[in-house]
């Protein structure tokens, strides 16, 4: 490590009133009132000598820029896609891909949708359904690809409403919803044939692509000794087109990329870029942060490194399984995900359990993190609530940036939380917006704290 940062550990009574303040909301708590940041692993890995030489060593151009074709030969080789078109990160991708190919009533399915996909979907007049795995939402079971989509679903949604009402079918690879859990080739290549049996375009939501190679890589049989660039290649294959937010598997801390074969979608996805983002050369980023793309997507392939960030994330999950505390299993690739229903048992869904810990967490050690259940995906069905079937804390972990003791810190953390688990109380929202409230809440404590 040749660059560090300072952080900065809060005394207690700061952290209550930094809590207070931000209204128990973890988006708006400050980075430098936060000592272990695993909020999320997006846009925050470190990046290498050679990503920050390639912005300087490029030319920043409004057109034309050799970062152009730097990136070009990458997603070509990595890939293995001619057409591309760089955005500022994931979710312009997927509002510009939305946005040009779902008309009204269209239903997108997919293993499960990501809240900015979801959102983007519904915002264009879709409707996003996920079509996961019972196993996939078993915190317990320990089926190898617990993020695997459920094939008969499929065949039967479509026998149902007809290939024309489904403009694409998505795969979140890993499923980031689901608890960072990975889909098999042979999953992967399964939805492929019927996509294609039904004339229908097949995409992945390609965020953490570099961790899902490397689950097949060590679970499915028949790869083991395959490189991850040759298993990335290979999933690439079977689908038709991608988003990606390289905010994670590219190493970098801003961009994204939308890749398709249709000659047709490229031009039309184009023009809203250039309308939206900015000419194709760029696409709303500076010319200096598609050379870090351009590198950083090698760089995230490279066996040891996968190999290394994926050992983190089991080193953590084993940690705290050794103190009893209750896990999505197996751990996934970006974070351990705490199950939040077995820690806290006695919070109901509607008191936000997943929540309280991640309050709880920063409360104790200034660990800062985030919940993926009942804030972020219940939804509003005739009036009631709909309490997700997954409720967690997810502990992210950036690339590149801690070290097994920032780990053992962490665990320890979790460890006195889960002590006196049975004296924390739920939370009530005060504030929310009708979508994607989960950034935006602001919360009380039911109870107040100490
Ligand atoms: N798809 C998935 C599966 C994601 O995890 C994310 C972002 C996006 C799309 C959107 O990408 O942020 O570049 O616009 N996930 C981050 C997270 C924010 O913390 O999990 P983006």
């Amino acid at each position: 490590m040749k660059v560090v940062e300072r952080i900065y550990l809060r005394s207690r009574e700061e952290r209550l009133r930094i809590l207070k303040e931000a209204g128990y909301n973890p988006f708006y708590i400050k980075a430098d009132d936060v000592y272990i940041d695993l909020l999320t692993d997006s846009g925050t890995a470190a990046m290498s000598d050679s990503q920050w030489a390639g912005m300087i060593e490029t030319n920043q151009a409004y057109a034309g820029s050799r970062s152009y074709d730097h990136l070009k030969k990458a997603v070509g080789e990595i890939f293995g896609f001619d057409l591309f078109l760089i955005a500022h990160q994931g979710r312009a991708t997927e509002n510009i891909l939305f946005s040009t190919i779902l008309k009204r009533g269209d239903v997108v399915p997919s293993n499960t949708h990501f809240d900015t996909t979801r959102q983007n979907i519904i915002s264009n007049g879709g409707e996003p359904v996920d079509l996961l795995i019972e196993e996939g939402y078993d915190p317990t079971s320990l089926h190898p690809f617990k993020g695997n989509m459920d094939v008969g679903k499929l065949v039967d949604l479509i026998g149902r409403l007809g290939s024309q009402r489904i403009p694409l079918i998505m795969m979140t690879i890993t499923n980031n919803a689901g608890g960072g859990q990975p889909v098999s080739t042979e999953n992967i290549r399964k939805v492929s044939s019927v996509a294609k049996e039904n004339n229908i375009p097949f995409f992945f939501d390609a965020c953490r692509f570099a961790e899902n190679a490397y689950f097949i890589k060590k679970r499915e049989s028949g790869y083991s000794s395959k490189t991850i660039r040759e298993i990335v290649r290979e999933m690439f294959s079977f689908v038709d087109g991608f988003t990606f937010s390289a905010k994670k598997d590219a190493l970098v801390n801003i961009g994204g990329i939308l890749g398709t074969r249709d000659q047709k979608l490229y031009e039309r996805c184009k023009n809203k870029l250039i309308q939206i983002e900015g000419f194709e050369s760029y696409g709303g980023l500076a010319c200096r942060d598609v050379e870090a793309i351009a590198r950083g997507l090698y760089e995230g392939i490279e066996d040891e490194y996968v190999e290394h960030y994926c050992q983190q994330i089991q080193y953590l999950a084993d940690g705290l399984k050794a103190k009893g505390i209750p896990i999505i299993e197996p751990p996934g690739g970006h974070a351990v995900y705490i199950d939040a229903k077995r820690f806290l048992p006695h919070i109901p869904q509607e008191e936000f359990p997943a929540h309280t810990l991640a309050v709880h967490l920063y409360l104790e050690g200034g660990v800062r993190c985030m919940e993926i259940g009942s804030l972020g995906f219940a939804k509003k069905v005739e009036g009631r609530w709909v309490y997700p079937k997954l409720e967690m804390t997810r502990l992210a972990l950036p690339r590149r940036v801690y070290t097994k003791e920032h780990l053992d810190y962490v665990i320890e953390v979790v460890a006195r939380v889960y002590e006196k688990r049975f004296e924390l109380r739920g939370f009530k929202l005060v504030y929310e917006t009708p979508e994607l409230r989960h950034f935006t809440f602001k919360m009380e404590p039911i109870q107040p704290l100490k």
